[in-house]
Parts: C-alpha cells; sequence; structure tokens
C-alpha cells in the first residue's frame, strides 16, 4: 500500500502540495511538451528527454552488450526527442562499476552502433529523425571509482562512508588526493573522449558534474589546497578547462553538462523503521555545494547561478539540473516511494523532494534563459508526471523535462502522450526502486547485475530480478 502516493487527480496532488506549503503546477494541456526547441544548432522536436539511465549491463571492456543496445532501441522509438545517453567513462580507473560504458578508440565502433540504432528505431517509428538530439554523458566517478577512490577533497561527512578498495576501511585523512597533474590528465581524456563521442556521431557531450562524481566534487571542494581548490574560479578551473579544449577543438559538438545545484548531506537510516537521519554534521558545512552553510536543508544557490552563468559564457549549450548523491541521499536524487536495498526510509514526503527539484531548476533556467535547462526528479509523480511537466514548460520554468526511472518502465511514454493524451497506466514507474536494487547487486560473475525495470519490463528483469533475490536469500541463510 503506498503511504504517500494518494493521488486519484492531478487536483489532489496540488492540493497535497499546498498542504505541505508547496507549489506545484498542473495542467491538462499537454501542447507545451510538443513545441519544438533549439538545442545549440540542433532542433529537438519535443520537450521531452529521456535522462541518462545506467544500465550496468556493458562487457567488462567498456562496450555496450545486447541489453544496451536494447535499451537504446526501446528509448528511440518512445518518442522523446532528447535521448540524454549514459554516463559512459572517460578513463577504465574512473569507472563507477565494471560494466559501465567507457568510451575509447577500441569501444567507439560499438558505441557508434548504439547511437545508430537509437537513431534507426526513431526512423522507423516517427519516418525521420531529423528532430531527435542524441549524446552521451561523459564521466569520471572520482570518490566512486570501482577500482580505487580518487578523491578531489577530504569530505568530513562522506569519507567515513567511502572504502578504501585496498584495504576495506573508511577513508581516513591520510588516504591521499588526486593530485594537480593527475586532474589535467583528466582533463586529456575528456577531450579525447569529446573528439571520439563526435567521431561516432554524438550531437552532444555532457561533462557530468553531478552526483558527487568527480567534477562533482571538485565544485565543493572549498578545502582543497592549490589551483582547484577554495575559491569558486579555482574548483571551476578544470571544468572550464576541458569546455574551452572541447570548443577549441571540437567546434562543431555541442557542450551540455548536467549539474550538482544542490548537494545536501549524507543520511543514515536508524531506529526500528529504519527512517532517514542526517548525519552528525559540523555548522557551517563546508563541502557541500549549493547547500547553506548553517541548514543543510536549504539550498543556497548564489554559487550555482554564478556556475551556470560562467558555463553560458564559456560555451555550454544545454544544461541538465540535479541534486544530492546516489549512495549518500538518494532520496535527494530520487524522490521515491519504496526506498532502496542500499538506503533508508524517505526523511521526507516525497512531494518536497519533487518540489525542491522543480523550485530550483525554476531558479537556473531564469538565471540563464538563453539556454535550454531540462529538469530532473518527475518519476515519483507517476500518473501525473506528465501534468506538471507541460505545467512547468508552459511557465517557462525549464525548457525541457527529463525523465529517468519513467522511461525505464515505459520508454514510449512521449509517443503514448502524444497519441492518447494518457500516459499507459499500466507501465508507469511506481518508484519500487528494484531498479536502484539491482544496480547494487554485484554476486554476478561479471561483477554486477544489469538493471532495468523488473515489474513493467517483466520479460527481460523478471528472471534476473529473481536470482538477485535467490542469491540474497542464499547469503542470508549462510550467515545465519
Ligand atoms: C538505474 C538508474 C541509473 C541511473 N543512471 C544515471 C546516469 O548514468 N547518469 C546520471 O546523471 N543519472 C543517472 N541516474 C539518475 C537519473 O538520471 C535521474 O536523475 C533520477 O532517476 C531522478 O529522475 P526520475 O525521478 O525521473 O527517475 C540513474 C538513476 C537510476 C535509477
Ligand atoms: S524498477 Fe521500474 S517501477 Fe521500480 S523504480 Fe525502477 S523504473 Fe520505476
Amino acid at each position: 500500500m503506498p503511504k504517500y502516493y494518494k493521488y486519484k487527480t492531478p487536483d489532489d496532488l496540488v492540493a497535497d502540495a499546498e498542504r505541505l506549503g508547496l507549489q506545484v503546477f498542473v495542467t491538462d494541456d499537454f501542447s507545451s511538451l510538443f513545441t519544438p526547441i533549439s538545442i545549440g544548432p540542433h532542433r529537438a522536436g519535443n520537450r521531452l528527454a529521456i535522462q541518462p539511465m545506467e544500465g550496468c549491463d556493458g562487457t567488462l571492456d567498456g562496450h555496450p552488450d545486447e541489453l544496451t543496445y536494447r535499451r537504446y532501441r526501446r528509448f528511440g522509438a518512445g518518442g522523446a526527442k532528447l535521448i540524454w545517453g549514459e554516463a559512459t567513462a572517460v578513463a577504465d580507473e574512473g569507472r563507477m562499476n565494471p560494466r559501465q560504458l567507457w568510451i575509447n578508440e577500441k569501444t567507439a565502433g560499438s558505441l557508434e552502433r548504439m547511437l545508430a540504432q537509437c537513431r534507426q528505431a526513431h526512423r522507423e517509428t516517427f519516418g525521420h529523425d531529423d528532430d531527435l538530439v542524441v549524446g552521451l554523458q561523459l564521466t569520471h566517478s572520482g570518490r566512486f571509482s570501482y577500482r580505487k577512490p580518487m578523491l578531489a577533497m577530504h569530505d568530513p561527512l562522506l569519507d567515513p562512508l567511502t572504502r578504501d578498495k585496498s584495504t576495506g576501511r573508511p577513508i581516513d585523512p591520510s588516504f591521499p588526493l588526486v593530485t594537480d597533474d593527475e586532474l589535467k590528465q583528466i582533463a586529456d581524456q575528456f577531450l579525447a573522449a569529446a573528439k571520439l563521442a563526435w567521431k561516432i556521431g554524438c550531437d552532444f557531450v555532457d561533462i557530468k558534474q553531478c552526483h558527487r562524481y568527480l567534477l562533482s566534487e571538485l565544485l565543493a571542494a572549498k578545502n582543497r589546497p592549490g589551483p582547484y581548490g577554495g575559491s569558486l574560479e579555482n574548483r571551476t578551473r578544470l571544468v572550464r578547462d576541458i569546455i574551452e579544449r572541447i570548443r577549441d577543438e571540437v567546434p562543431e559538438l555541442t557542450i551540455a553538462t548536467r549539474i550538482n545545484a544542490y548537494d545536501g548531506i549524507p543520511y543514515r537510516g536508524e531506529g526500528e523503521e529504519f527512517v532517514g537521519r542526517p548525519v552528525p554534521h559540523e555548522r557551517p558545512l563546508v563541502t557541500a555545494f549549493g547547500t547553506n552553510p548553517e541548514n543543510h536543508l536549504e539550498e543556497d544557490l548564489t554559487e550555482p547561478l554564478q556556475l551556470v552563468r560562467w558555463l553560458k559564457d564559456w560555451g555550454v549549450q544545454l544544461i541538465n539540473v540535479s541534486m544530492g548523491n546516489p549512495y549518500a541521499n538518494p532520496h535527494v536524487v530520487r524522490p521515491a516511494e519504496y526506498a532502496p536495498v542500499d538506503g533508508y526510509n524517505a526523511p521526507e514526503h516525497p512531494l518536497i523532494g519533487v518540489a525542491r527539484h522543480f523550485r530550483i531548476a525554476r531558479q537556473i533556467q531564469r538565471a540563464v534563459p538563453e539556454i535550454p535547462v531540462v529538469g530532473s526528479g518527475y518519476s515519483w509523480l507517476q500518473d501525473f508526471a506528465m501534468h506538471a511537466a507541460a505545467a512547468n514548460v508552459a511557465r517557462g520554468d525549464v525548457a525541457i523535462v527529463g525523465i529517468g526511472r519513467g522511461a525505464l518502465a515505459h520508454p514510449d511514454f512521449a509517443k503514448t502522450l502524444q497519441e492518447t493524451g494518457r500516459l499507459r497506466r499500466t507501465s508507469v514507474c511506481r518508484t519500487f526502486s528494484y531498479c536502484t536494487n539491482l544496480m547494487r547487486s554485484k554476486d554476478h560473475p561479471l561483477g554486477q547485475y544489469p538493471t532495468g525495470c523488473p515489474p513493467f519490463d517483466k520479460e527481460v528483469y523478471g528472471p534476473i530480478w529473481k536470482e538477485v533475490l535467490e542469491k540474497r536469500k542464499q547469503a542470508e541463510n549462510a550467515t545465519r
């Protein structure tokens, strides 16, 4: 029985928002969503995007595999006109798991096939693909690299939650930071990746600065000494270098970035109910970007707003706004009805999280009206996500609406909405968090289970989920 999502109509949703002191707008006029928009030199035929959604289903050497190709064919046929390809590592040591995509000379050909199949599926369904915009998210996982954490700074709140893989113990203050020279090499890797991305047909690359992976952590690295820490100018030096070098060397490639506009702080489950509580912390907070140093629950957008104005000046043409940390405060990244296996029960009504996404994206969009901003965090709104999406676009609060989990469950949400005026009820994501649970399941011969939507993409992911559950049961029995 859902605890929070009990809405029968969009008006119920608005009434609940009002009860919670929040502003959420809805409309059943979806026409704003089907208005084309320019993204740099490209034209997207509608305002619906598929967010970057890692499938953790590549090969060990970074190629897409069968399920990866399948996902992009489904996304291509689904009708969203902006497809934001998933996190793709720029270096092996920067991968988040052993099956994460990795762009290099050897994998370029198969990644090109993946993008081509996405476009082909779109053409087969809609007759043309000249208004489809497809790109890739380029990433370095930094602290969350699966082999060895690579820290941009010491974070008093995150270090105790980060394991040094060689000792199995939490990071301590003696753990070395990534050096300035290593950061310069990482900039070279982003540039090389962007050149390949252009060669294989990406319309854009996203220089990923969200979810506390390397470039996101750098945004918060006030306590890092040297040219990449301290002032905001220093903390954005690396991303600026990367963007300027891509602009100089691959001028036709559109540069996008997904940013964390609010980090918040880590949470842990506590008590019998295992409800999330913020970890003990001292004030002022010094390592949380976009966050009020005196109150972690509040955003302070002074720096994020400066960041996006600079990004515009440096040549970025598309911005995707996200927030939080999928490992330390998943309720911020993905408001959900049901907790993921590595998470905790919701510390706040999920609508508070959704409204935080909307409020922050709106302020970012207002700061850079020349650049289309993609908003996140819609999936918990379930049957009425498109009602809020249409209202937000019509109001100019965001140019484009990105759907994450909702697109794993219902990859053809855009086509269905356009053809029938509603989502297919039997495919709407209910934020059960099975997809995150699969992502966190490592007991697989390749060290990582693939992820997708077991309840609504049953044929493929149902048996995979069953296998994970059986293994968990066996492991539990073995420890009894
Ligand atoms: C299985 C899974 C994979 C994800 N992969 C990525 C990713 O590769 N890059 C990224 O920036 N966000 C990733 N996210 C976050 C989503 O893009 C999105 O921001 C989040 O799910 C909230 O949006 P939603 O409410 O529409 O799901 C992932 C989320 C899930 C559940
Ligand atoms: S498993 Fe499916 S229904 Fe559950 S959160 Fe993920 S996409 Fe949504």
